[in-house]
Parts: structure tokens; sequence; C-alpha cells
């Protein structure tokens, strides 16, 4: 039996993402991103494939990462206000991790599960920066679904796809939290 653990339970129940268009400088160090990164790889993994992967992005390349979504938007023929939500997202960023679905072909585990366990990363990731005492939020946005930009921002294999950019900082300002679902809503209970 695992030992119960408070502290870790008050954590699940209280925690909430922290808007990235809030986050700030100072980000957290190398050292204190090595743990997080070792927090979301350690999620369930059907098979132990490891389907992800984890591309730390700091200040010069979320700026590299800005130009190559606008000039990405331009190309696409997108509007003023689209290029500038795709733009800014890296554009205002002080660091951000993109998570890399990575699937394997297995037997085992088929890949909506790889897919999942994805998910599951970017989400542990998270809940490690916060619990961390950063503020974290998982973000896609168009760039996520661009294959060109995949491919020239990030060099991904053919096979691979952005789950997501998890920014982390410093929260600029205190945000309420936003509505939860009840659980009368969601929660079945089968008795027999
Ligand atoms: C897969 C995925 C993609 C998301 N993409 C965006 C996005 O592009 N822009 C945005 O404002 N929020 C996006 N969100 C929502 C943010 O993560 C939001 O901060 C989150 O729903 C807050 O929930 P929490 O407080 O329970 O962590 C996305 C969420 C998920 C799960």
């Amino acid at each position: 039996m695992p030992d119960a653990n408070p502290a870790a339970l008050d954590f699940l129940l209280t925690r909430q993402s922290v808007s990235a268009k809030t986050l700030r400088p100072p980000v957290p160090s190398r050292a204190e991103l090595e743990t997080m990164l070792t927090a979301a790889a350690r999620v369930p993994d059907h098979g132990g494939l490891a389907p992800w992967r984890f591309i730390v992005l700091e200040r010069p390349a979320l700026e590299r990462l800005a130009r190559i979504a606008a000039a990405r938007g331009a190309a696409l023929g997108y509007d003023a206000e689209k290029i500038g939500k795709g733009e800014g997202q890296f554009a205002r960023s002080s660091l951000a991790v993109a998570v890399i679905a990575s699937p394997a072909i297995s037997e085992k585990a088929p890949e909506v599960e790889q897919t999942l366990s994805t998910g599951a990363a970017c989400v542990s990731l998270v809940n490690a920066a916060l619990a961390s005492g950063w503020g974290a939020a998982w973000i896609t946005g168009w760039p996520a679904f661009d294959r060109g930009f995949a491919e020239e921002a990030l060099s991904l294999a053919p096979q691979e796809w952005v789950a997501g950019f998890v920014h982390m900082g410093t929260p600029g300002s205190a945000v309420g939290d936003r509505p939860r679902p009840a659980l009368d809503r969601i929660v079945t209970w089968v008795a027999a």
C-alpha cells in the first residue's frame, strides 16, 4: 500500500493553471526544469515506449519561433489577428517546453494509448511546475497544428507532432479559479 500523502492530494484538489499571457520572468532554472521533466516522464506508459519527448525553449529560441510563426501565418494567408496570436504566444514567453508526441510502432500499445500517455506527460509537467511554485499553462494554438511550423521551428520527424507548449514563469497577477464541473454531472456510480 502506498503511504497517504495529504499534501499531494490537497495540491490535486486545488491546482490551477496560470494564464500564459500573465507569465513573466524569473523562470525556473535548468536544475528545477530537470526535476519537472523527470516528473513529466513518470507517467503511465503502456509498453514503456516513452512515446513523447521534450524540447526546452529558452528566450532566444522563443524569439526565433515567434519570427517563424509570423512568417508562416503570412504565408498561410492568415489575418493580422490570427498571426499575432500565433506569434505572441512565443514573443511574450520567457520559457516554454514543447511536448512532442513521438509515437512508436507497437503491437502492445496502439497509437491512441501513446497519445493518452503524451497528454498525461503534459499535465504532469504543468503540475510539477505548479508544485514547484511556478505558474504554468498548456497551450496549443495554430502553430501547434501547422506542419510547416513544426518542421521549420522544431525539426520534428514525420511521425511526430506537437501535443502542446507548456509555458512557465512567474504569475503577473492573481486570478480566480475557473468553474469546475459538478460531480453529479460527470460521474455515474454503478453498484450492481
Ligand atoms: C490540449 C489543450 C490545449 C489548450 N490550448 C489552449 C490554447 O491554445 N489557448 C488557451 O488560452 N488555452 C488553452 N488550453 C487551456 C489552458 O491550458 C487553460 O489554462 C486550462 O484549461 C486551465 O485549466 P486548469 O486551471 O484546470 O489547469 C488548452 C488546454 C488543453 C488541455
